[in-house]
């Protein structure tokens, strides 16, 4: 059994990136620019988009947070979108999710222009995605192509369940892993509904777990040998950690590692990839890569 380093693996990828951005800057181009919305006080939201800000720096980027507090009105929050979107400096920017009850996440996705929509959120990337188009790639499912080509694991022709059908992780990743250019998989998505959730699982090569459900998949569920990506974050409470609480996974993980051929640890696994790629989607925004 082999763990998937994705915290070593994220750092490597980060040095790579600052390295070409010392190159471009060097030669008189411009520095990438990310901007974050950040609405609220959100615990888990919080730590993402400071994360988010220390990658920046790790990558040589600029960065801006822009904060609001939970009671700002959805007017005001597409005022700063389109703003944004008018920014000449500002080469990509996310709006981080969830917003608050009374604005419509779907409608600022919408208001973002998809050209800086480094998160690949708005319409027009998920489309241009799902029939194979150059667009953004949602970071989640981007890091774990990631992991899977630098770990050399085949992924081609392979039996690939995924648990999960949200659109930031279950439904994109689904698109990538069947696609030819991307997974070239056989893929089957499974949900809170599946009748046949347990079977499925146990007949596949690799599981992609994402349904947010501590220790969901457990060792009667897994085939010798199969490849285990665990992209489950769920806070529990544990007194023994300053912070008063650890980060679960959807895997239990101690009687599932021994039958796995790799496994990706939580922490450590897919959450460093994710900011990573969101990195390597801002270094694109920046070079004007996609959309020119
Ligand atoms: N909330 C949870 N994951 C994400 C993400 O990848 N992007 C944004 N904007 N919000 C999130």
């Amino acid at each position: 059994m082999q763990i998937i380093d994705g915290k070593a693996t994220a750092a490597l990828i980060k040095k790579e990136i600052a390295e070409e951005v010392e190159r471009i800057v060097a030669q008189g181009g411009k520095r990438p620019h990310l901007a974050a919305i950040l609405v609220g006080h959100d615990g888990g939201s919080e730590t993402y988009v400071k994360n988010k800000v220390l990658a920046c720096e790790a990558c040589g980027f600029t960065s801006s947070l822009i904060r609001f507090e939970e009671n700002i009105t959805e007017e005001t929050l597409l005022k700063k979108v389109h703003e944004l979107n008018e920014d000449k400096d500002v080469d990509g920017f996310i709006v981080q999710l969830p917003l608050p009850q009374h604005i419509s996440e779907q409608k600022v996705i919408e208001a973002i222009d998809y050209r800086k929509d480094v998160d690949g959120f708005h319409p027009i990337n998920v489309g241009r995605m799902a029939i194979g188009l150059p667009c953004y790639i949602p970071a989640t499912p981007k890091g774990i192509l990631e992991l899977l080509r630098r770990y050399h694991i085949e992924t081609s022709g392979k039996k690939c369940v995924i648990l999960g059908r949200s659109n930031i992780v279950g439904k994109p990743m689904a698109q990538l892993m069947m696609q030819k250019q991307y997974g070239d998989a056989t893929v089957t998505v499974c949900h809170s509904h599946s009748k046949t959730l347990k079977d499925e699982c146990r007949t596949a090569d690799i599981i992609i777990a994402a349904i947010g459900q501590p220790n969901f998949v457990t060792a009667d569920m897994v085939k010798e040998g199969a490849v285990i990506i665990d992209v489950g974050t769920t806070r529990v409470t544990d007194a023994s950690k300053k912070s008063g609480y650890r980060l679960n996974g959807d895997v239990k993980y101690d009687e599932v590692a021994p039958k796995c051929s790799y496994i990706t640890p939580v922490p450590g696994g897919v959450g460093p990839m994710t900011i990573c790629m969101l990195m390597q989607n801002t270094l694109s925004a920046g070079k004007k890569e996609i959309y020119g």
